[in-house]
């Protein structure tokens, strides 16, 4: 995907867990954690543009000049449930995160998502918001979650959407709608299936979490 809003993170750490969590064999404990571990990894890159102003700090020995964040406070957008196994990780990164829960079901049959549930923190307009979500498959799942912050007043520019793996397929969909969005993935994988799932993927993430089905 040729836009520069569009970040693959190829680092060895990011490539080594995402091997872990992908075998079918890995449990649910071990896929939990290394969800957070990759988490954790990607929230620290897709940080990187957060804005600094110099701040003078008294050491006990001598004044340091020091950098410390500035400008628009932060939320966590966890596109229910699976964006939830990625929330730990990136509140070790930025403890005092507000936390905006976006309930999403993609309906088996159509795989059309449907909200079911948004809670934002009432100044959700004035933060820059990270949204977290395991899986881009079609697309329709992060095109409709940055469509509720939209519709709450955040500009798409204040957006970041960190994933796990996506597919072309699933990440030109959202282009076409939002091409502002800033997406940070460990993985940019081959296609759908005919129940779009991705391939090869690493299966249902929030089944896979949740020990469900
Ligand atoms: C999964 C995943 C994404 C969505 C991706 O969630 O966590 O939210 O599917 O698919 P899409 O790009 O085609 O929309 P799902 O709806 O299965 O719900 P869950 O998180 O509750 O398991
Ligand atoms: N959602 C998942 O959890 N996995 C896929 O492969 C596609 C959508």
């Amino acid at each position: 995907m040729q836009n520069p809003n569009f970040h693959i993170v190829k680092h060895p750490l990011i490539q080594h867990k995402l091997s872990i969590i992908r075998n079918k064999n890995c449990g649910t404990k071990e896929f939990r954690e290394v969800v957070n571990e990759l988490s954790r990894l990607l929230g620290f890159e897709a940080t990187r543009d957060l804005p600094l102003k110099n701040v003078k700090i008294q050491t006990p020995i001598a004044m340091a000049n020091c950098k410390q964040l500035t400008g628009k406070k932060l939320a966590i957008a966890p596109i229910l449930r699976a964006g939830l196994g990625m929330l730990d990780g990136m509140l070790d990164l930025i403890p005092s995160a507000k936390v905006a829960c976006i309930g999403m079901y993609r309906d088996p049959e159509t795989s059309i998502p449907h909200e079911y549930f948004v809670k934002c923190p009432e100044d959700i307009n004035k933060r820059r918001v990270i949204l977290i979500d395991p899986m881009i498959a079609t697309g329709g799942s992060c095109i409709d979650a940055v469509a509720a912050l939209v519709k709450r007043g955040v500009p798409v520019k204040n957006m970041t959407f960190i994933n796990l793996v996506c597919v072309p397929e699933g990440i030109k969909a959202v282009y076409k709608k939002f091409p502002d969005l800033k997406i940070y993935t460990a993985a940019e994988d081959d296609y759908l299936t005919k129940n779009n799932y991705i391939v090869p993927g690493l299966g249902d993430a929030g089944d896979r979490l949740f020990g469900t089905k």
